[in-house]
């Protein structure tokens, strides 16, 4: 299979340690030997950061991003590190250059491309992009609550949702750079369009990864109605 896998920046960052990306260049290895996987990195809280000071410099929304995406390419580079050889040691910049490296049958790596998306747009469109057959969207939390679960102790994890309900259901949520709420709307859009099979999981535990590509039930799956 053809998998796209988005990595939270906040997942492998959360700790500002090693251990997410070693634990999941060992998972990504061993799911490469029989599929053929792309990985998106977020920004996390570095990104975030980074972006509060150019802000606080006076940058548009967009050279905001751009920094966000800079980011986000440093994450890309060091899980590069952690998968040594397994992986094509270089960083595409755009989905043209993503799919000429993967001529050479090691992992892609990747983080952001252009201004006014997050990375899950990213790996939606990748996904499109080289026809993938899954995108595995690994965040902070178990996948979509029917309301918000840090809110509402009532909240339940939704298991399964169209596309179109999720649109339904995000329009409205903050758009600016470093605050893209729990899944953009371009990236629904996409997984909408070309039909993709996608799950959200909780990346904190990296076997989720290998239950959403066995098809076992966990986090939110998203039907591309
Ligand atoms: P992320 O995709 O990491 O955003 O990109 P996030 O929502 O903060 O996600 P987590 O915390 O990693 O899960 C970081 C920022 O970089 C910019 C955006 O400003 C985004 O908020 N970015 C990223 C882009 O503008 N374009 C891209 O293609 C990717």
């Amino acid at each position: 299979m053809k998998i796209v896998v988005a990595i939270g920046g906040s997942i492998l960052l959360k700790e500002y340690d090693c251990k997410k990306f070693q634990e999941y260049s060992e998972i990504l290895k061993s799911l490469a030997s029989e599929n053929e996987i792309f990985v998106v990195v977020g920004g996390g809280k570095p990104a975030r950061e980074y972006i509060g000071v150019v802000r606080e410099l006076g940058a548009g929304e967009a050279q905001c991003d751009d920094i966000g995406i800079e980011v986000t390419r440093i994450n890309a580079k060091l899980l590069l590190s952690a998968l040594g050889d397994a992986a094509y040691q270089k960083v595409p910049h755009n989905f043209q250059e993503a799919l000429e490296y993967s001529a050479t049958g090691k992992i892609i790596v990747m983080g952001g491309t252009e201004p006014a998306h997050s990375t899950d747009a990213v790996s939606a469109i990748l996904a499109e992009y080289i026809h993938a057959d899954k995108l595995i969207n690994l965040t902070s939390v178990d996948g979509m609550y029917d309301k918000d679960p840090n809110k509402y102790e009532d909240a339940k994890l939704i298991k399964e949702i169209t596309a179109s309900e999720m649109i339904e259901f995000i329009s409205g949520k903050d758009t600016k750079a470093g605050t893209y709420e729990f899944f953009d709307m371009t990236a629904i859009q996409m997984i909408k369009r070309s039909s993709l099979e996608t799950v959200i999981a909780n990346g904190y535990d990296s076997e989720n990864l290998i239950k959403a590509i066995n098809g076992e039930e966990v986090g939110t799956k998203v039907i591309s109605k």
